[in-house]
């Protein structure tokens, strides 16, 4: 039996949602979603206000629009709006990588130094609709930057700093970027990441960029490219600290992120303006129960879609004060986390499993020297939480007062989607529990048929949907269609499976297509391949993922060499280094087999279900391979596997 933890009657006490009000406006939510969404989406202020609220369509040539005639602008909703009430709160505690380095900046601040780049990147020529790759750690000028292109109306894209050249310059032509605002060098855990000469290489390939804008953060040494590229510093010292936000329609696109799906290079996931601000603040006050003078800490990178929609947008757009951390949970010790918790006052916590579990080896003790006295609710996200993660997570960092919200979502979701609701919601360690507002879950089996009750399943999602979702691929709808919408026709597939219990909460079992969840990081097998096989020795690789401790998923990669290649050590680690140069290190194979050959059938299809189970070192039940061309290679394969764990 699983435990269950009820509402703590302390927590009970002040939450905005308790289990009436969340079965009431859930009903209303899929049954009046116009009355529900149009009602919600006054959180925001417009300038034309919405007269249509939802017009959606999950058949034919997919369609989904969200309070379509209405206008707004993203930053005046983020930062203007709030200046006559809170323009001396602060709205961001940027805590550095060196625990001596931290800052508070206030709205009024904040406001003043997006109108500066506003004014910085009109004068560079950045009209509305034009693409801007952001590359930038974890500092100020990130958020700043987010919110110029959304006041001027230019989509960005942001790159992850940990990725490589070559991936950000594949992220650069995709959506033919004009300017591109990096950093000299990025500093995590003590060390440096050479961000400019990342740039600098990228660009070698990149036609499009006529501009780069550079943030000092270290003062190292970096080549400036005349003509190109700008100090960040000089130019917004001299722009002008007023500027009127751009009138945008509410389904002008806001920003363009790209994530990785299981074939072909990763997609250009597009979210738009108002729709997904309504969404992310909306789920941002709910999920963590946000009150007034909170502070609120999400741990993620603004590379991932977490910071996007929880570190900015989703907290600027509530007037909150939202935590930006530099740092790794590590540096300079394992007791971090809690170290900044106490200095700020933290209230609310959110972070990922594989910080979690990374931090439970290091002991109780790391956590239990710090107060947290300060924490009334904690969250997770980006892969399945194990119960003895949560349970954990619970007990020593929230010593037992503290509910965990386990919310599950996608990059393509734009906010949260299946989470408890902290103050309606008893939980169960490990499930993500029920639906938000607009959500409804449904389970298919392989063929499609939908299943009711306690099941197990595919997980997809029916109209009437919320309005958060991505609207197309970047400049391929066609593919936005069938990656999402042809497998199960009339819904949104996700791509993960899923447990229905006899209460109704579900429990994410992990992705059932050829992605893999390493350390909360999306990869699709189809990009590792590419990149093995790009290396002049390699005939050929399939990757595969396998139950990892702490990353929970990681990278298996199968390697067949070229004739005459020989196997050894040195080429191994020379592969792993070639993948973290193709794409970044958080793609790096953590095993790589030498395989004479691969598992296929007869019409060549490379069967997968047998390499992962080799993998996850199940090679007693591979199931059936009486289609195997070669039986022989299987036998292979599992005598030199390399996980026996
Ligand atoms: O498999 C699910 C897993 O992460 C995938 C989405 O990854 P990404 O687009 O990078 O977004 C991550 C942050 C929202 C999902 O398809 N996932 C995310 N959150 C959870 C999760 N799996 C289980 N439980 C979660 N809470």
């Amino acid at each position: 039996m699983t435990e269950l933890f009820p509402v703590p009657a302390e927590f009970a006490k002040q939450a905005l949602i308790d289990e009436k009000t969340y079965q009431e406006w859930y009903a209303r939510s899929v049954n009046d979603p116009d009355g529900f969404w149009g009602e919600h989406g006054k959180r925001l202020d417009w300038i034309k206000p919405y007269t249509k609220v939802k017009e959606v369509s999950y058949t034919g040539d997919v369609s989904i629009n969200w309070f379509a005639d209405g206008t707004l602008n993203v930053a005046a909703n983020c930062l203007d709006r709030h200046l006559a009430k809170r323009g001396d709160q602060t709205a961001i505690i940027w805590e550095g990588d060196d625990p001596n380095d931290s800052k508070h900046v206030t709205y009024r601040e904040l406001h003043e130094q997006v109108c500066r780049l506003s004014n910085v990147m009109t004068d560079l020529g950045v009209k509305k609709g034009d693409r801007v790759t952001i590359y930038l750690p974890m500092i100020v000028e990130a958020a700043v930057a987010m919110l110029a292109c959304a006041r001027v109306g230019a989509i960005h894209s942001i790159v992850f700093g940990g990725f490589s050249p070559d991936a950000l310059a594949g992220r650069i032509q995709d959506c033919d970027s004009s300017l591109v605002i990096t950093a000299d060098e990025g500093l995590r855990g003590g060390r440096k990441v050479p961000l400019k000469a990342n740039v600098d290489k990228a660009l070698e390939t990149c036609w499009s960029v006529k501009n780069v804008l550079v943030v000092k953060r270290t003062g190292g040494n970096i080549h400036m490219v005349t003509g190109r590229d700008h100090w960040y510093e000089e130019l917004t010292a001299k722009a002008g600290a007023t500027h009127t936000a751009v009138e945008m329609n509410a389904e002008d696109p806001l920003f363009i992120l790209y994530t990785s799906g299981s074939t072909g290079k990763p997609k250009g996931v597009l979210h738009t303006t108002g729709g997904y601000l309504c969404y992310a603040s909306m789920t941002h006050q709910y999920v963590f129960d946000y009150h007034e003078g909170d502070v609120y800490w999400c741990t993620a990178d603004v590379g991932w879609v977490t910071g996007h929609s929880y570190i900015v947008y989703g907290p600027l757009a509530n007037g909150a004060i939202t935590l930006m951390f530099e740092g790794i949970p590590t540096y300079p010790d394992a007791s971090r986390f809690w170290q900044v918790v106490d200095k700020h006052k933290v209230n609310i916590f959110y972070t990922a499993p594989t910080a979690i579990r990374s931090l439970m080896r290091e002991g109780e003790e790391m956590v239990k020297k710090t107060s947290r006295s300060s924490l009334r609710l904690l969250g997770s996200v980006g892969e399945p939480i194990n119960p003895e993660a949560w349970l954990w997570y619970h007990r020593v960092v929230g010593d037992n007062r503290c509910p965990i919200v386990d919310t599950w979502w996608q990059t393509e979701t734009g906010g949260i989607l299946i989470t408890p609701l902290p103050g309606a919601t008893a939980l169960k360690p490990g499930s993500a529990t029920r639906p938000f507002f607009g959500v409804k879950p449904v389970m298919v089996d392989a063929e499609g048929k939908v299943l009711e009750g306690a099941v197990e399943g595919n997980l997809c999602l029916a109209e009437p949907g919320w309005p958060g979702q991505m609207r197309t691929i970047f400049g391929d709808h066609k593919r936005f269609g069938e990656t999402y919408f042809s497998t199960y026709p009339g819904y949104y597939f996700t791509g993960d499976g899923a447990r229905r219990d006899e209460d109704g909460y579900y429990w994410i079992t992990g992705r059932v297509d050829d992605v893999i969840n390493v350390s909360g990081h999306r990869m699709g097998t189809a990009e590792v391949e590419s990149a093995l096989v790009a290396h002049p020795k390699v005939a050929e690789a399939a990757v595969v993922g396998y139950p990892h401790e702490i990353k929970g998923q990681g990278i298996y990669a199968y390697v067949t060499l070229i004739q005459g290649e020989e196997p050894t050590e040195e080429l191994r680690k020379e592969l792993v280094a070639w993948v973290r140069k193709e794409i970044g290190p958080i793609a790096s194979p953590d095993l790589i087999q030498w395989s004479p050959g691969l598992p296929k059938t007869r019409s060549g299809k490379i069967m997968r279900r047998i390499l992962r189970k080799i993998a996850e070192n199940e090679f007693g039940a591979l199931g059936d391979t009486s289609t195997l061309a070669d039986p022989t290679v299987v036998e292979d394969l599992i005598e030199n596997r390399m996980n026996r764990g």
